[in-house]
Formats: structure tokens, sequence, C-alpha cells
């Protein structure tokens, strides 16, 4: 890295307090955040990394309205639990703050009242969908219904987090309330709007040409689809009582839309920093030389790539992000990690079964880190990381120099006497990591950064496996002392390397070496991350180092049994919920039911709609023709599996686009115990195409 000091605003997404934080949000945004931020600071350079609680926005609503208490009691609950959980895990915010912090309620006012008095937005009056029964607007995730772009049917109303689409509510395929599970009505109502299509053509050369070589593929890819497929106004004010309140005239009874006050949230963070530590907060955000990195999960793509970005611009005081260098999703043996669900490994439990313990969880996260893929946490790979890897290899190589050392020469580092070709050639390889290891972390890929810190220590241990030491120490005492001398390096250089990665681990061996501030420093500045390059000695002859500890200790079979029933468990309490039988609907009068045109059908050809995981293409004798039908279905049946199969249709829903194929009606689907769809079946002898249903 060059080491003249550079100034960094690093951003962890700010979590929503609607419950505690999991190993997915570790995974996907807080351990690889936390190693650029260390890792950074050790180079010496200026970090602010900063975080909070998002504690507005529908989820908390709905949680409070579903436990019966109020947003207020929700955010102050899971605020309390996050804020400890991450400080006991040893994340190294420089803040951590909360939306409903004083500093940001101004902020975000300011922010929006400045780009609304340099004409921004775009008011206009539109209809907007409204639950007559709740007497509510419905909004982000008030409303659920199927994603026009890739057919998942659990799409939000601001979002699809199946495909990832930022959407507008009124374009979600058969709405339906959160609240009530009423279909919803539209209702004219007055909002702000921020025309994102107006700056397509700066984000296109921004992105597109600007950040094609430096950012991820996985992150510039979605950008770029959404840029191609156009881009469009979003409103950025809500019909609600929960958030901050639109401050301008004629606005009472809204508020700002939750992501356009959370993002703003990083610089109300910073400037709750800067005020704390008596430094000035703004060229932490307007000064072009500073970095600006974002960490998030791929959900938050949209935000910080297209409408945070956007928002900045407008405004017009801000730098813009340099990299987000966002994670795709990790699940949990096999299964979508869930909040609602309860599958999850927590983050505050973990730290109560396993105390002491946070680098195994860092490692097993980061060497399994979901960076160009979803990737799969499971309790055995995190019991065999640490077992086979932070046991029989870092911790093994550390306990015998310490051992030895301790052994021969009562705790000293020994003079060294002449290398041999396998001592400069290790020496070599040692002095070559820093920059390796460096230089994966500035390109965001931390597991290639952490496995070549294992390999470190596995150049370690196999030096001390091949020269034998505790065998020559009977025949060449002088050559024992080199060997050692080497090993002591290795070791000196793994505490220095680790700490991105181990923060703890880093602690406890520097402790074990006793490596001061003193001896790490020796009256230079070179950061020690880049002497290991440079200096013939990181620990010197003569230099005392403490008695043997062990870093890390096995897992046994047992512990990660009991996480396993814990998680058999939650599935017993997940199928037993899904048992329940929903209540009855509203009474719907004969009308109502005679409306619709159930028939008979055979499905006769299908296909998978190309580039979406959800959607089949299919035709369908309905009797009455041969239509096309897009059935969100994909994940559970192949094309060919289900060619033949009869089914229910309905024949008059009205047709829609869905992928740019228009659908003709609907298949009836339900679902089985164990959570699978299956058809309708109207499967008896002799039961003609074409047949109405009542
Ligand atoms: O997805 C989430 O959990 C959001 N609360 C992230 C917000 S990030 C930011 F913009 F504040
Ligand atoms: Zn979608």
């Amino acid at each position: 890295m060059n080491n003249s000091p550079q100034r960094y605003t690093i951003t962890a997404a700010l979590p929503y307090t609607n419950g505690p934080i999991h190993i997915g949000h570790l995974a996907g945004v807080y351990v690889p955040a936390d190693i650029y931020a260390r890792y950074l600071r050790m180079h010496g350079q200026d970090v602010a990394f900063v975080c909070g609680s998002d504690e507005h926005g529908v989820p908390i609503t709905i949680k409070a309205k579903k436990e019966g208490v109020s947003p207020q009691d929700i955010v102050d609950k899971y605020d309390a639990i996050i804020k400890k959980s991450f400080k006991d895990f040893g994340v190294s915010f420089d803040n951590y703050s909360r939306t409903s912090a004083e500093v940001h309620h101004d902020t975000a006012s300011d922010f929006f009242k400045s780009m609304y008095e340099n004409g921004k937005f775009i008011e206009e009056t539109t209809k907007q969908l409204y639950d007559e029964k709740a007497g509510q607007f419905l909004a982000d995730r008030f409303v659920t219904g199927t994603c026009p772009k890739c057919g998942n049917e659990e799409a939000y109303g601001d979002q699809c987090e199946s495909c990832g689409t930022s959407l507008n509510a009124t374009d979600l395929i058969n709405p339906k309330s959160a609240i009530t599970g009423a279909t919803p009505t539209l209702k004219e109502t007055r909002h702000w709007f921020l025309p994102l299509d107006q700056y397509e053509d700066w984000l296109k050369e921004w992105i597109l040409e600007g950040h094609k070589a430096d950012w991820k593929t996985n992150v510039y890819g979605q950008v770029k689809s959404w840029i191609d497929d156009g881009l469009r106004a979003r409103a950025v004010t809500r019909d609600l009582d929960w958030g901050i309140p639109v401050p301008v005239e004629g606005a009472e009874g809204k508020v700002l839309y939750v992501w356009f006050d959370a993002p703003i949230g990083y610089i109300s963070s910073t400037k709750e920093w800067a005020a704390h530590e008596g430094k000035d907060w703004e060229p932490y955000w307007k000064d072009e030389n500073t970095k600006l990195v974002h960490f998030i999960g791929k959900d938050n793509i949209v935000f910080h790539c297209i409408i945070f970005p956007t928002m900045l611009k407008a405004h017009g005081d801000y730098i813009l992000p340099d990299n987000v260098p966002a994670n795709e999703f990790l699940n949990l043996e096999g299964k979508k990690l869930s909040t609602s669900k309860n599958w999850a490994v927590w983050l505050h439990e973990y730290l109560e079964d396993f105390p002491n313990q946070q680098d195994v969880l860092r490692y097993a996260l980061t060497a399994n880190a979901p960076e160009t893929k979803d990737n799969d946490f499971t309790w055995k790979d995190f019991q065999a990381r640490n077992n086979n890897e932070l046991v029989a290899i870092f911790g093994n190589f550390i306990n015998r120099v310490v051992v030895l050392t301790n052994k021969y020469y009562d705790g000293i580092v020994p003079e060294p006497n002449v290398y041999s070709e396998v001592d400069e050639a290790t020496i070599a390889e040692l002095k070559a990591y820093p920059a390796v290891i460096a230089s994966s972390i500035e390109k965001y890929r931390f597991r290639e950064a952490q496995a070549e810190l294992m390999n470190l220590a596995r150049l370690g241990n196999k030096y001390l496996a091949d020269e034998e030491p505790w065998k020559l120490i009977k025949t060449d005492e002088e050559r024992v002392k080199t060997v050692m001398y080497v090993a002591l390096q290795i070791a000196s250089a793994l505490a220095t390397l680790s700490e991105p990665f181990l923060p703890f681990t880093s602690v406890k061996l520097k402790g074990i070496l006793k490596i001061t501030d003193a001896v790490e420093n020796q009256g230079e500045k070179e950061p020690q991350w880049d002497k290991i390059a440079t200096k013939r000695s990181l620990l010197p002859a003569g230099h005392q180092i403490g008695k043997a500890e062990l870093l890390f200790s096995k897992i046994e079979d047992s512990e990660i049994e009991k996480q396993l029933e814990k998680l058999e468990a939650t599935k017993t309490a997940n199928a037993a919920e899904n048992q329940k039988v929903e209540p009855q609907k509203e009474i719907a009068n004969f009308d109502d039911f005679t409306k619709m045109d159930l028939r008979v059908g055979t499905i006769i050809e299908a296909h998978k709609m190309p580039k979406t995981k959800k959607l089949l293409v299919l035709k369908v004798d309905t009797g009455l023709d041969k239509r096309t039908v897009v059935s969100g279905i994909a994940e559970h049946f192949s094309p060919e599996d289900i060619i033949g199969k009869k089914v229910t249709v309905l024949a008059n829903l009205a047709p829609r686009k869905l992928r740019g194929v228009e659908s003709e009606g609907m298949i009836l689907m339900t679902e089985n115990a164990g959570g699978k769809l299956v058809f309708v079946n109207p499967d008896e002898d002799g039961v003609e195409n074409g047949t109405t249903i009542n």
C-alpha cells in the first residue's frame, strides 16, 4: 500500500432494529468491513468506520404491531442487543449511532430541504395502494405481491429481494396488504419523487464507464442491468407515522422513505463521531481525496449504487462512493437465513455458547465468505475450520515455537548463526506475505487474503517439521538456534498479519511473544506490516518472550450437535407453524365466485423463462384455446416433468406481462406439508379440458 496517509470513510449497512444480528449479516457486511478498516488503520490511514441502527421503516412497525408494543420499544430493545453484540464480537466501529438520534433527524431533514429548495424533486399527486380496512396507505413491506420482473410472489412494495429490482408498490402483480391480507384499492396522495431517469446518463458515465474495472462483477452486473432497463422516478416520502417528518409545508402525516433517511445515517454517524473526537466531519464526506467505501449485502445494491449516489449528486455537496464491495448471501445448512423464521445463528447466542471464540466465527465466515456467489454455513465446516486449521496449523505452530524457545533458551530469542539455503528460502517466502495479503485485501478479496495468512502458518509448521529442532538439539545446538530464530520471526509476522482477520488472537499472540508497541516500532515510523518485508529482525535476539498458552482449542462433536439440535427444534416449530390453517377470508358472495372462470386444462409445452430462477412459460390447452401462462414454479418443477399434467386454470384473469411475455391466466397451486408447491389437480379420468369448475 502507498503509505502516504489517505482519508477513508468506511460504512457498514445500518442494520434494521427489528431483530438481532446473525451470521448472514456478519459474513456479508460486518466482518469484511472490519477487516478492511483494521487493515487501513494498521497502515496509518485516517479512517472513519461508521455504522448505526436503522430504526425507521416498515419492518419495525410490523414487528411492533405483532408484539403489541410501540415501535420505540422495538428499536430500543434491538439497538441495545445489536450494539452489545457488535462490541463483544470486536467490530471496530469508530462510531455506532442510531437513526433516532437528533443529529440524524436534523441531518436527514436538512438534506431533504436542500434538495427540495433546489428543485431536485418532482412533486406529484398519484394513486397509491390503500388498505381500506386498516385505513392506511400501503408501501414498502406493508404490501407484498408478484415481482413483474422475476415472478417472485413475495416481492415487497419497494423491492424484490429475489432479483434485487427496486419497485414502486403499484408495480406489484396481485398486491396484498401485509396488515390485513386485503387486496388494496387505489387512493390519491401527494408525494415527492427523485427523478432517477434524469440521472441515467450521468449514472452510465459514472458507473458503467468509470467503475467497470474496479467494482466487483456481481455489483457491476446488477447495476448495469437496471440502468439498461431504464430508470424511473421513485417516491422518497411516505404516508406513515413512523419516521422523520417531511420538513416542508403541507406534508403533515408524511415521513421520509426509510431508504432516503437510512444512508444519510452514515453522514450523521460521522458527525456524531467527529463531535466526540473534536474533529471536523466535513472532509470525510466532502473532500474529493476521501475514499468512501460502502460495505453491504446484495439486497442493498440498488440503494447504494443508484439511489444514494443520485441523492448525493443531486444535493451537490458530497463525494460519491469509490467502491461498493457488496457480498452475495450466506445460507445456513442449505437454507436461506431468515429472521422471521428464526433460521439463523444469532450473534448474541453464539457469543454465549462459544465464549472468547469470536475469532473462530470470524475465521469460518471469512473462509467461506459469499464474495462472488451465495455460500453455505454449516456447523461441521465451522468445526473443521477450527480443529483442522486454527488449532492444527496456526495454534500448533505457535505452541511449538513458544514451548521450545522456553525449553531451550528460557524464553529468550537466540542469536542465529549462518542461514542455510532452506532458511534463506523460508525467510524470502515470509517477506513476500505482507504484500500478497495486502493486495488481496485492497481488492476486497478477504477469503483469499485470509487463506494466505493460513499459508504463512503452514510455512512455519512445515519449516519446523522439516528441520526437526527437537531432534537436532541432541546433535547440533548451534543449528537449532538459527532454526528457532527463523521460526520466531514467522510467529511474530503472524501476530501482525493476523490482526485484521483474528484481532483477539493477534492481541493474545503479541502478549505471548511480548511484542509491545516499543518492540514493534523500534523507533521507526514504517507500519509493522511493511517492516516484515524490509527488516532483518522482527523479534531481535535477546528478546524475552512469555510462556505458552493455547491460542485455540478443539471444538468437540457434542458442541456441534447441540447447535444442530437447536436448528432441528426451529425446523419442527416452523413445520408446526406451517400446518396452522389460515383463517377464512372475508365472505365472497355468489356473484364474486361466478365471476371467476375456473377451467380444467392440460400443460402441453413448458420451458424456463431465460435469465430467471422462478418462472416457467407454459402453453396450456384450456379447451377454449391454447394459451400462454407464465407461472412462478420453476424452483419446484422442471419443464419436462409437467408436460401433460392436468391443471386448474383461472382463465379470465386479466392478462399481464412478465418479463415481456404476456400471461393469460393463472394455474392454481397449493403447498404440501413440506412447503413444496403442488398442483390443484383435477386428475380424474374423463375430465376434459375446458370443463368449468364450480
Ligand atoms: O437491509 C437492511 O438491513 C437495511 N437496514 C440497510 C440500510 S443500509 C443504509 F443505507 F443505511
Ligand atoms: Zn424480482
